[in-house]
């Protein structure tokens, strides 16, 4: 029989139309709609804080090419990282009402999910928002990839992202004597450096000297480890600036994702092979799917971290549905400091 006091409808953000550059607030809408019974072997969530992530951008662009997650079309509700409270579940499952659970059906008030796509949360970490960090990818490139020895130079492009703002950090506790951060205004450089103990950051942009001599004046001796979001000039540069065996882990695309006049699952970068042979450079590409080990790991030293006040989780908070519709727009124009949260 239905329940009276459970919602019956659900608020969710669409894509209106397909963007001819970047996306824009009019290309996204909050729209209503009915919720269906929980039924058998589903759950029904409310939603508190759910992600959002760049890679949207790229499921929204029309290049589909070999993607993970399946792409955005016209009419459809985004998705993405969530963290929120069981409101029913089925009597003979593990879940009940009152539970906190992570799942992907971000960007709407409340879901009704099969059960075995949602996750309780892990006691593990302090917070329910903080479930919602992107520090296993830069831990898993920095203790797999690239790993960090003690006096290592370190690079973090795109510092001040949901990836680059604990990068910087997790590489300092894993034993990086300096940490040097790009990122594009001289406001997030200062926060970085402050907040974040970075020792130097660049900022990107035209309007600069060329990348490539600042960062050989940043780093005279050269980099050991470069924990690459960006690409592009930054990432050639880099290779460039690469001490002997230098380890340099791609995690990320931003140059390319985030160009108008691209799709964003494409961003081809001029680099110097020869720099890579002279000095045995390992250059690799991170995908979490292929480290299955990982995520744990980082969730235990995280919440260590967390709780012992050595690690901060650096986030920027919207508000509400409505406050969604702007998220990814506010996100790519570079508006806000760490990861980008919408809390309802
Ligand atoms: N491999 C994986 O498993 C994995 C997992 C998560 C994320 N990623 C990728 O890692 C990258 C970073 O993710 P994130 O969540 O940390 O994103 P993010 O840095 O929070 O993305 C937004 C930021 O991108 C920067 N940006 C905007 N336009 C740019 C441009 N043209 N060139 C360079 N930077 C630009 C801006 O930062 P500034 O204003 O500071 O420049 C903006 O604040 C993304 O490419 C993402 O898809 C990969």
């Amino acid at each position: 029989m239905p329940n009276a006091a459970l919602p019956r409808t659900a608020r969710e953000v669409r894509l209106v139309a397909r963007p001819h550059g970047l996306p824009e607030p009019p290309h996204f809408t909050v729209a209503r709609n009915p919720l269906p019974e929980p039924g058998p072997g589903r759950v029904l969530v409310r939603n508190e804080h759910f992600l959002v992530f760049p890679g949207l951008r790229t499921l929204i662009g029309g290049e589909t090419d070999g993607l993970p997650l399946p792409t955005l079309q016209p009419g459809d509700a985004l998705f993405g990282p969530a963290v929120g409270e069981v409101l029913a579940a089925p009597g003979d499952g593990p879940l009940r009402p009152g539970d906190r659970v992570v799942h992907l059906a971000g960007w709407r008030d409340h879901a009704v999910l099969p059960v075995i796509e949602v996750t309780p949360l892990d006691p593990a970490l302090p917070t329910p928002v903080a479930h919602l960090a992107q520090g296993s990818v830069p831990y898993g490139a920095l203790t797999r990839l690239a790993p960090v020895r003690s006096g290592d130079v370190v690079l973090v492009t795109g510092a001040a992202g949901a990836v680059g703002t604990l990068a910087g950090q997790i590489a300092r506790l894993l034993g990086a004597a300096r940490v040097l951060g790009t990122t594009g205004s001289p406001g997030k450089a200062d926060r970085l450096v402050r907040e974040l103990g970075y020792d130097d950051v660049l900022l990107r942009g035209p309007e600069h000297p060329p990348f490539a001599d600042r960062l050989r004046a940043a780093a005279p001796d050269g980099i050991d480890v470069v924990l690459d979001t960006v690409g592009g000039e930054q990432l050639a540069a880099a290779l460039a600036a690469a001490r002997q065996g230098a380890r340099v882990a791609v995690v990320g695309t931003l140059a390319g994702q985030m160009a108008a006049e691209r799709g964003g699952a494409t961003a081809p970068v001029e680099i110097d092979t020869f720099r890579l042979v002279l000095r045995g450079v390992s250059l690799r590409g991170y995908s979490g799917s292929d480290h299955p080990d990982v995520e744990a790991e980082w969730r235990e030293r995280f919440g260590g971290w967390l709780r012992s006040g050595e690690i901060r989780f650096p986030h920027s908070t919207v508000e509400g549905m409505d406050g969604a519709v702007r998220a990814l727009p506010e996100l790519i124009a570079g508006r806000h400091f760490g990861a980008v949260v919408v809390q309802l």
